[in-house]
């Protein structure tokens, strides 16, 4: 496919997602649901996506949380895999010159216990070649204290500055749900330097076991995903799309095409594919090929005119009139 035209005259899907970086298709891949990306290269053609997120990447290598860390629920699942991390060295060294290969610009997602460790892993991918942008993972909502910096509005801002000042590539901040109001940690991101905003990461949730009457989680509390958060969302996206001027990724449930299309009107430049990878391997590149067709059947020719369409919306809530 080249650059500027889809494929067969098709809509034109190229979006930028800030920072300068433009990207092929608005379809990425979201942390922690596609390893280190290269472990998908046997199932899709990488080279297709938009750009594939890699799971987090803390300073020291973790093991991640004790099993059982995954929990199946109506809808989604419950996950506490925790940051399970090779180590920023170790995936500078074995997991980004195979990725880099693959033709796919390559995010790597920034994991810290404390905005110092932020900083420094910050620093280390910053001196390594071929990654096309960070995500600033603050919302984690498994690790003990992970919590604090995407609640708290003085720690993501501590945060953002910090990382901002380490590197020149593109920052995307990636905001958890946990917050009573997402609109001041977004506008809080593009005041730091961020050049875009991703969300939502995982929703805090509980499965019990009602015969042990223990949770199903071996941390007990851990973050749903999967379809049963896709309208919660929407609606966050919406609410971020409506306060910056900066690009929003949208995530949260997408499954096929058309959920994709919810998050692209309610603001989302672009978008990240997460638990459904565990599902449909080939999920990405099957809802990008449903995107196409159905930007064709409503006549859009590129994403500018797609984007933060949403019509019908109460004024006094930032909605386009319609
Ligand atoms: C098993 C699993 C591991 C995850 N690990 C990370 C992670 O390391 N870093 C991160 O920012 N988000 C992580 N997430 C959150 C996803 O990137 C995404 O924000 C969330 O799951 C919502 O999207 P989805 O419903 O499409 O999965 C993880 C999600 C799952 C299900």
């Amino acid at each position: 496919m080249s650059g500027k035209k889809g494929r067969g005259g098709g809509p034109d899907l190229r979006v930028d997602i800030g920072g300068g970086l433009s990207i092929r298709n608005p379809i990425m891949t979201a942390s922690g649901t596609f390893g280190y990306g290269d472990e998908f290269a046997d199932f899709i053609d990488l080279g297709q996506l938009g750009a594939v997120v890699v799971k987090s990447i803390s300073l020291a290598p973790r093991p991640g949380n004790q099993p059982p860390r995954l929990q199946e629920t109506p809808a989604g699942m419950i996950n506490s895999i925790g940051i399970m991390s090779v180590g920023v060295d170790a995936f500078i060294r074995d997991k980004l010159p195979p990725l880099r290969k693959r033709g796919v610009p390559v995010v790597a997602s920034v994991f810290g216990t404390s905005v110092k460790e932020f900083v420094e892993v910050t620093r280390r991918l910053d001196d390594a070649e071929g990654i096309a942008a960070l995500e600033v993972n603050v919302g984690c909502p498994n690790i003990e204290k992970g919590t604090i910096f995407g609640t708290d509005r003085g720690l993501t801002t501590k945060t953002m500055r910090g990382v901002r000042r380490a590197t020149r590539l593109p920052v995307i901040l990636k905001l958890t749900p946990s917050v009573a109001d997402v609109r001041p940690f977004a506008k809080l991101g593009e005041d730091e330097g961020a050049d875009a905003i991703s969300l939502i990461n995982s929703i805090p949730a509980l499965s019990i076991d009602i015969r042990t009457r223990r949770s199903r989680i071996h941390t007990g509390v851990g973050g749903l995903s999967g379809p049963a958060i896709r309208p919660i969302a929407v609606r966050m996206v919406w609410e971020a799309a409506r306060t910056v001027s900066i690009p929003v990724i949208g995530i949260g449930g997408i499954a096929t095409a058309e959920d994709v299309m919810e998050f692209l009107i309610a603001g989302a430049t672009a978008v990240q594919v997460g638990t459904i990878n565990f599902v449909r391997p080939r999920a990405a590149i099957e809802i990008l090929e449903g995107l196409r067709v159905l930007l064709l059947e409503q006549g859009v020719r590129k994403m500018s005119e797609i984007v933060g369409t949403l019509r019908g919306m109460p004024a006094e809530r930032g909605g386009v009139k319609g």
